[in-house]
């Protein structure tokens, strides 16, 4: 109840406009969030790189429906990578980006999907040039097949591009059937939108199946497969499939958001294992924390408590 009502909340512009202004915000946003500018993300990768950790980094912002405002998007992360470059941290793709097809133009009506592709070659050709990867977000299922066709044009000219498939949704094992393909990079996780149970898996229990059933299936496959949970049971069922198939650490990887397990983070690096960190910066925070506190009521606590102690 509390996640479907937080996740019906991570979309309302009026309480956007409350939480954002609230004093205590910025406090709370810091556990989640690297901080505002392009600095604080690079600052973020350099710290996760003295611990083994890679790092994979969003310009936060969501559903966009100004056209200025996905030119300045795209501009941000043109920024990012020449920052990443400049201080060595994208070479061979040790910290790439994520990018949500919403926040660059996709929402937009009309030519939204065209705009967002554009913006996207933009990114894509940046990232290139200095010597990374580009993984796009997945949002809610609506847009599914959207991102699914923008990154298979992607890929005509950099085939490196990556997508996110959420184990949720009753889809999502044929499309990692799809994908699980050479030179693909799949990045597998539970899924965090509010979604109905015509699409959607609702019961934990069956999420969890799906996943498995899902990470099976890349990681018999040939692409290079991207485990991103926190779910320590998971892990555990990950790290003896990849065994079972064989597969060398630099075959595939976990990958974790910044801020949550941090340790967790760390024991698997020092294992031997690749581990990739989401670092999502910028001040567009509202939509991304939101997802967070419905993940975990623990979060919604503790942001409570910090509003009531200001
Ligand atoms: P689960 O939510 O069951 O958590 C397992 C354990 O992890 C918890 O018991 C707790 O210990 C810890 N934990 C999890 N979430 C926490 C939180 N918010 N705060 C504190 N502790 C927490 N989703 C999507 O729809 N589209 C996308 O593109 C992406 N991209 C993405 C990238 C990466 C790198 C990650 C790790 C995740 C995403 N997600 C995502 C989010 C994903 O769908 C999912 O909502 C979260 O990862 C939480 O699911 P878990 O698998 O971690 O399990």
């Amino acid at each position: 109840m509390l996640r479907q009502g937080l996740l019906g909340l991570s979309r309302s512009s009026q309480v956007r406009a409350v939480i954002e202004k609230a004093p205590v915000s910025r406090d709370v946003v810091r556990r989640f969030v690297a901080g505002e500018t392009t600095a604080d993300a690079v600052r973020a990768t350099t710290e996760l790189r003295e611990s083994d950790r890679l790092a994979t980094i969003d310009f936060l912002g969501e559903d966009t429906l100004d056209v200025a405002q996905a030119r300045a998007t795209t501009d941000a992360y043109l920024e990012l990578l020449a920052a990443l470059a400049d201080q060595r941290l994208s070479l061979d793709g040790a910290a790439e980006v994520s990018v949500k097809l919403s926040a660059i133009g996709q929402a937009l009506p009309g030519d939204g999907d065209k705009i967002a592709l554009d913006h996207a070659r933009e990114i894509c050709q940046a990232a290139r040039n200095a010597g990374t990867t580009v993984t796009l977000d997945m949002e809610d299922h609506t847009t599914t097949d959207a991102t699914l066709e923008t990154l298979r044009e992607l890929r005509q000219d950099f085939p490196w591009v990556g997508a996110v498939l959420q184990a949720y949704l009753r889809r999502t094992e044929a499309d990692c059937r799809d994908l699980a393909t050479a030179g693909s990079r799949v990045r597998l996780c539970k899924g965090a939108y509010k979604e109905p149970e015509s699409v959607a898996f609702q019961d934990s229990v069956e999420v969890a199946s799906s996943y498995v059933r899902c990470a099976k299936v890349l990681l018999e496959g040939d692409g290079y497969p991207m485990l991103a949970t926190h779910d320590p049971h998971l892990i555990e069922i990950g790290t003896a499939l990849a065994a079972k198939e064989l597969r060398a650490p630099s075959t595939f990887e976990f990958q974790m958001l910044y801020g949550i397990r941090p340790h967790e983070q760390e024991r698997l690096a020092a294992d031997g294992q690749q581990v990739r960190v989401y670092v999502p910066y910028g001040d567009q925070w509202y939509g991304y924390l939101m997802r967070r506190m419905a993940e975990r009521p623990a979060n919604t606590m503790f942001f409570l408590r910090a509003v009531a102690t200001k």
